[in-house]
């Protein structure tokens, strides 16, 4: 497998892996769910960190074929069963899904912490700015509509759904608020609409 971040720039890649072993350090080793694993890459460190580790993700042609460590699974993050988990990884997933799919995706992990790496939609400048609509305001959380690129040629790209939703970034805090979340946000961002965000199960919640 395994150049495989589609492309993304040394030091873009280098930061994404500082946050999120930063952020899976904070947790006692346990079991983890990488979902739209990809390339694995973030899986395989999960494991390397001790971690017992499942991948998945709708396409698994990306997936290395020399880490017996974790269990590669092919599914839809639409229809999967979160319980049981103790972390929940969600790295450049959230924005390729529906507003529908997100909001049902986070009641799904509620009560389980999740490591969230998402664009979300603000006024810095973006490559895909041609693709991404209007500021839209859909069952209350405004956002940008995000065009998804081909996906018989993208593997990277959604599953299924040609549009997906962009949150700015206090409607994202408004949608994890709502499902029992507090946020910590990692900076510097390590693209102008892109971060980690720590989501950790309210105390009350
Ligand atoms: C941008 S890649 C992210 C890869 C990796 N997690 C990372 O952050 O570098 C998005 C991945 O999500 C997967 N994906 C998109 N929609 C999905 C869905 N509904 N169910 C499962 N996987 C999905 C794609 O196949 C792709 O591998």
């Amino acid at each position: 497998m395994a150049t495989a971040q589609g492309g993304a720039d040394e030091s873009t890649r280098s930061l994404r892996f500082t946050w999120f072993n930063q952020m899976l350090g904070r947790f006692p080793v346990g079991s983890l769910i990488d979902l739209g694993s990809g390339h694995g890459m973030f899986a395989r460190a999960a494991a390397d960190a001790g971690w017992r580790v499942t991948a998945l993700d709708a396409r698994g042609d990306r997936y290395p074929d020399d880490e017996p460590r974790v269990e590669w699974k092919v599914g839809d993050v639409r229809d999967v069963d979160l319980r049981g988990f103790d972390v929940i990884a969600c790295l450049g997933l959230f924005y390729h899904l529906t507003l529908d799919d997100q909001l049902d995706l986070l009641a799904r992990a509620s009560g389980t912490p999740i490591i969230l790496d998402t664009h979300v939609a603000n006024d810095r400048p973006v490559p895909m700015k041609r693709s991404l609509s209007e500021l839209v305001t859909l069952q209350g959380y405004t956002g940008k509509l995000y065009r998804e690129p081909d996906q018989a040629t993208n593997s990277p790209a959604s599953f299924g759904n040609d549009h997906s939703f962009w949150p700015r970034t206090r409607d994202l805090y408004m949608m994890l608020g709502a499902h029992g979340y507090d946020v910590l946000t990692a900076t510097p961002w390590y693209l102008p609409s892109r971060t980690f965000f720590l989501c950790l199960p309210q105390l009350d919640g």
